[in-house]
């Protein structure tokens, strides 16, 4: 049987380990600092309490004691945690970003080449079906060869403001860039479907909305302090959180345990907790700094011209796609796509409500395909080793660059 120690029992790393329980493998020890989400997601997955550690140092004193770690902690923590588990000699499985330092990608590629260690990134998206099918389509050569790629993502105004103004990723000395922390899945896409890389990246980008001038006359710090536009303000926690619509309402859901820092909070309780919390906080009075919009344009290998748009300025969350080949063309979004052959038959694809609002099939998928890499060595074209994920992550640092100094940049000196 697979074992599998955790750290970070946080959204990603509890459904993570969720998904190995229920497909045959054992957790062995995790760590987690918020005490309540260490008790429910011990209790959970099984793990005796002497084998969960609220501290790190404890969890890797431990020693190898499992096949393969989880990392699922916060973007600027992987690097230190991934480093570790590679000495102590454990397969990974990593959260994206890996880290927004360019140095610390190459040098943990580096480490488990050496090591001769599977370090896993997790760009869910590649196993989702809407992407896996699009990969198939692109690779039985029904659109012929691709000459063009235009992917948007529509981050949605209620995931920006929870993740990217009030929570996690709203940081750049925290995290990083936003073009990394939400769009590394993209960037890898258009090499994942392509199998090309960037030879040139130029990138552009603004912040508009979520700024201190933009708030209302009157605004308090937090929504449920009595703000005067608590009726018509879209980003007003009443709509994003305790009455959201039914495009915001899975996420929603999926956030109040990490908000309430445990499980099973009344909706009352978690009312209560909007009053303080940062996540209660007026949009436009918090201390965010990441891109709301940003377009990145790519110059691949064969001639193929991309685009990735990255926005938070929409009513839903979701990503658009169109691939455009010598012989047809791929229109797709959510769940569903349609290829369209030129002079020829049209074919479409669709894969249901839960694709269509997020990666839940690739959540499960990757973690299907990580253990058959540990049972059987087989490693799926789906698999997304550091040695690939490289690509994505310096695509992302590059279109930075390009938007901090204006210019392009040829992505060989960039990695020099
Ligand atoms: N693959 C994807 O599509 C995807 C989607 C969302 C988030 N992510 C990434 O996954 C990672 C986790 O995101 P999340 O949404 O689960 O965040 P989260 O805040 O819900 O979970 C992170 C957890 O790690 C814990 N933690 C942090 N440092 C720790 C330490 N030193 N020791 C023990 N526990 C520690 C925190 O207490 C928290 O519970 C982030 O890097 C994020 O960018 C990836």
């Amino acid at each position: 049987m697979v074992t599998i120690a955790v750290i970070g029992l946080g959204n990603r790393g509890f459904m993570y380990a969720k998904h190995f329980l229920k497909q045959g493998a054992q957790i062995v020890s995790v760590c987690e600092k918020k005490p309540e989400l260490l008790k429910t997601g011990a209790n959970t997955l099984k793990v005796s309490s002497d084998k969960a550690f609220s501290d790190e140092k404890d969890f890797f004193a431990q020693g190898k004691i499992a096949d393969a770690m989880i990392i699922a902690t916060q973007d600027r923590d992987h690097y230190g945690h991934a480093k570790q588990a590679l000495e102590l000699g454990y397969h990974i499985l990593c959260e994206k970003p890996v880290s927004p330092i360019k140095e610390q990608c190459e040098e943990l590629d580096k480490l488990a080449r050496e090591k001769n260690l599977h370090m896993v990134v997790c760009h869910v998206l590649r196993y989702t079906q809407y992407y896996d099918t699009i990969k198939k389509v692109i690779d039985s050569g029904m659109i012929g060869e691709v000459t063009n790629l235009n992917l948007v993502e529509n981050v949605g105004y209620f995931h920006f403001a929870h993740s990217y103004v009030r929570g996690n990723w709203r940081k750049e000395s925290e995290t990083g860039p936003s073009i990394l922390a939400k769009c590394c899945h993209d960037l890898d896409m258009i090499y994942y479907l392509t199998g090309k890389k960037a030879l040139k990246v130029y990138s552009v980008g603004s912040r508009k909305a979520f700024l201190p001038e933009n708030a209302p006359a009157g605004a308090p710090s937090h929504c449920l302090s009595g703000c005067p536009e608590s009726a018509t303000c879209p980003y007003h926690v009443n709509k994003i959180y305790l009455r959201p619509t039914l495009h915001s309402f899975p996420y929603m859901i999926m956030h109040k345990r990490i908000i309430c820092e445990k499980p099973g909070t009344s909706m009352k309780e978690f009312r209560e907790i909007l009053k303080t919390s940062r996540f209660g906080r007026c949009v436009y009075k918090c201390d965010n700094d990441v891109i709301e919009n940003q377009v990145v344009s790519l110059k691949l290998e064969n001639d193929i011209n991309a685009t990735l748009t990255m926005t938070a300025h929409t009513n839903k969350c979701f990503r658009h796609t169109r691939i455009c080949g010598t012989k047809g063309e791929i229109i797709g979004e959510g769940g569903k796509f349609k290829v369209n052959v030129f002079a020829g038959k049209k074919k479409k694809y669709s894969f249901g409500i839960l694709e269509s609002i997020g990666h839940m099939s690739g959540d499960a998928g990757i973690t299907r395909d990580f253990l058959k890499l540990l049972q059987t060595g087989e490693l799926t074209s789906r698999v997304s080793l550091m040695s690939e994920t490289i690509e994505s992550h310096m695509n992302a640092f590059a279109a930075e660059e390009s938007r901090k100094t204006g210019k392009e940049i040829d992505t060989a000196e960039f990695r020099k």
